[in-house]
C-alpha cells in the first residue's frame, strides 16, 4: 500500500467514518433482531438500502449545523411546468376525478392517445394506443411489477451491474434468479451479450437495459439496440428498456428508443417517466410501451395490486406530454450548464471525472489516494468533512464499488460551493 493510502487510512477522519458506519450497521441489525414480526426472507435477500444510512448521516450533519449540499438522490430540484401544476389543481377540484380509475374512462383513453402521439412526434414510431401503451404509477412501480409478472423461481433475469437498483431488487422481490452482467468503462458500460454461458441463456427470460444509464451516464447507439433485439429474438428473451433519461442528453446527442429497431415490438418493452423530463417525481406518472402481450401481463399483475392513477394526475400528464415542450429544453440546458460547472470544477481540483453525454449525474471513480476506502466510506467522508452528499457506487450493485455518483440537482452556485468543499477533502493528507 502506498504511503499516501496509509496516511489516509490512519487519518482521524477516516477512523471516525469507519466507527460511525460500524455503529450504524450494528444499530440496524439490533433493531431488526428486536422485532416481534420478522420480515420475509425475500426482504432479507435485498441488499442494504444505502440511502437510508446516508439519510441518517445527512440528518446528523444538519443537526450539527452543517449547511448540507445534497447531491445524493436523483430527485430534480427544478420547479415543474406551471401549466401542468395548474391543470393538476383544476382537475383535482372536480369531484368526478376522485373515483377509481377505469381502463375505458375518458381521461384514461386520452392519456393512452397522448402517449401514442408523443412517441410518434419524438421517435416516429407508431403505437396502438389501446394495446401497446400502459400508464404506470411511476416507472419504478411498473419495472418491479414486470418481474413479478414473469419470473418463476427458476427463471433468470439478466441485469447489468451497476444499475438503477429497482432492476435487480424487482427480480429478488419476485423470487427470480438474478444474473449480473458486469459493465465496465472499458466496454462503455454496455453488457457483453455474446459471452453469457449457454446454460444461463437457456434459463433466461428477461434482459434489463437502460441508456442513457443511471448511474454510469453511459449512452448506447441504435446499432447496440439492433444487436440486442436480434440476440433477444434468437434466444427468446424479453428486453426491458428503462428509458427514464430519454430527454436528458447533451452536446446535440439524441438518445434512440429501442422501438426504433425494426421488429423490437416482438420482444421489447420500454419504460418512461415524467419524473425527470418534467421534474415531476412526486406526481408518480410513468408509462410503458411496446409488446402487447408483455404489457397485458403487466396490466393484469397491476390489476391485483393497484387501482390505477388518480385522474387529475392523468389530466396533468396529458398536458405535460401534449403541451409546449420548451420546459424540457430549458431543463436540459440547465443540467448541461451545471454539468460543465461541476465537472470542470472537479477537474481543476485534480479529480479527473468524465463529462457525461446524458442523465443529470456525474459518475466518478474514487481518487487513487482514497482507493483504500469503500464507496460508502468515501461518501461518508464527503458528508462528514465537506457536508456534500453523494451516492456510494456500491448502492447500484457490487460492480459500482470504487465509484460515487453526484446528482446535479442543485443550482450552479451550490455546485460551485460543493466543488470548493470537495477540493479541501481531496487535499487531505497531501
Ligand atoms: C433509470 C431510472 N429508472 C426509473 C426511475 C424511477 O422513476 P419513477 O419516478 O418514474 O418511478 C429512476 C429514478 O431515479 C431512474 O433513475
Amino acid at each position: 500500500m502506498s504511503a499516501a493510502k496509509k496516511a489516509i487510512l490512519s487519518s482521524r477522519s477516516i477512523q471516525r467514518v469507519q466507527r460511525e458506519l460500524r455503529k450504524r450497521t450494528q444499530l440496524q441489525l439490533k433493531r431488526d433482531n428486536r422485532r416481534l414480526f420478522h420480515e420475509a426472507n425475500r426482504l432479507k435477500r435485498l441488499p442494504l438500502y444505502l440511502f437510508t444510512i446516508l439519510d441518517e448521516l445527512k440528518a446528523q450533519a444538519c443537526r450539527r449545523g452543517v449547511d448540507v449540499i445534497d447531491l445524493g438522490m436523483g430527485s430534480p430540484d427544478l420547479p415543474p411546468p406551471r401549466h401542468v401544476v395548474e391543470e393538476l389543481i383544476r382537475q383535482s377540484r372536480k369531484a368526478e376525478n376522485h373515483g377509481y380509475s377505469r381502463r375505458d374512462g375518458v381521461v384514461e383513453r386520452r392519456l393512452h392517445e397522448a402517449i401514442m402521439d408523443w412517441y410518434q412526434r419524438k421517435f416516429k414510431i407508431s403505437l396502438d394506443s389501446r394495446n401497446e401503451v400502459l400508464p404506470l404509477i411511476g416507472s419504478k412501480e411498473g419495472i418491479s411489477h414486470l418481474s413479478l409478472a414473469f419470473l418463476n423461481h427458476d427463471d433468470i433475469a439478466l441485469v447489468p451491474n451497476p444499475t438503477y437498483p429497482v432492476h435487480f431488487n424487482g427480480v429478488v422481490m419476485a423470487g427470480g434468479i438474478l444474473y449480473n452482467l458486469p459493465i465496465h468503462p472499458e466496454n462503455h458500460y454496455l453488457p457483453d451479450l455474446h459471452n453469457i454461458p449457454r446454460s444461463v441463456l437457456r434459463q433466461s427470460k428477461m434482459l434489463f437495459l437502460s441508456y442513457p444509464h443511471n448511474p454510469t451516464t453511459a449512452v448506447a447507439d441504435l446499432k447496440f439496440f439492433k444487436d440486442a433485439v436480434a440476440w433477444a429474438k434468437q434466444h427468446r428473451i424479453m428486453i426491458v428498456h428503462d428509458f427514464a433519461y430519454s430527454d436528458i442528453v447533451f452536446d446535440g446527442y439524441r438518445a434512440p428508443s429501442i422501438m426504433e429497431v425494426e421488429g423490437a415490438k416482438e420482444v421489447a418493452v420500454e419504460f418512461h417517466t415524467l419524473s425527470k423530463s418534467y421534474s415531476l417525481p412526486g406526481l408518480r406518472l410513468g408509462f410503458s410501451v411496446g409488446n402487447r402481450d408483455i404489457l397485458a401481463s403487466l396490466a393484469k399483475t397491476k390489476s391485483y395490486v393497484d387501482f390505477g392513477i388518480f385522474r387529475a394526475v392523468q389530466w396533468a400528464a396529458i398536458k405535460a406530454l401534449s403541451g409546449p415542450q420548451d420546459y424540457v429544453h430549458h431543463a436540459v440546458a440547465t443540467y448541461e450548464k451545471r454539468r460543465s460547472i461541476f465537472t470542470q470544477g472537479l477537474r481543476r481540483a485534480g479529480w479527473d471525472v468524465p463529462i457525461p453525454k446524458g442523465t443529470f449525474y456525474v459518475w466518478a471513480k474514487i481518487p487513487l489516494k482514497f482507493s483504500a476506502l469503500t464507496s460508502l466510506e468515501f461518501a461518508t467522508l464527503l458528508v462528514q468533512e465537506a457536508g456534500v452528499v453523494a451516492a456510494p457506487g456500491s448502492g447500484f450493485g457490487e460492480y459500482g464499488e470504487g465509484f460515487v455518483r453526484f446528482a446535479l440537482v442543485a443550482p450552479e452556485s451550490r455546485l460551485s460551493d460543493a466543488v470548493a468543499r470537495i477540493k479541501k477533502v481531496l487535499q487531505m493528507a497531501d
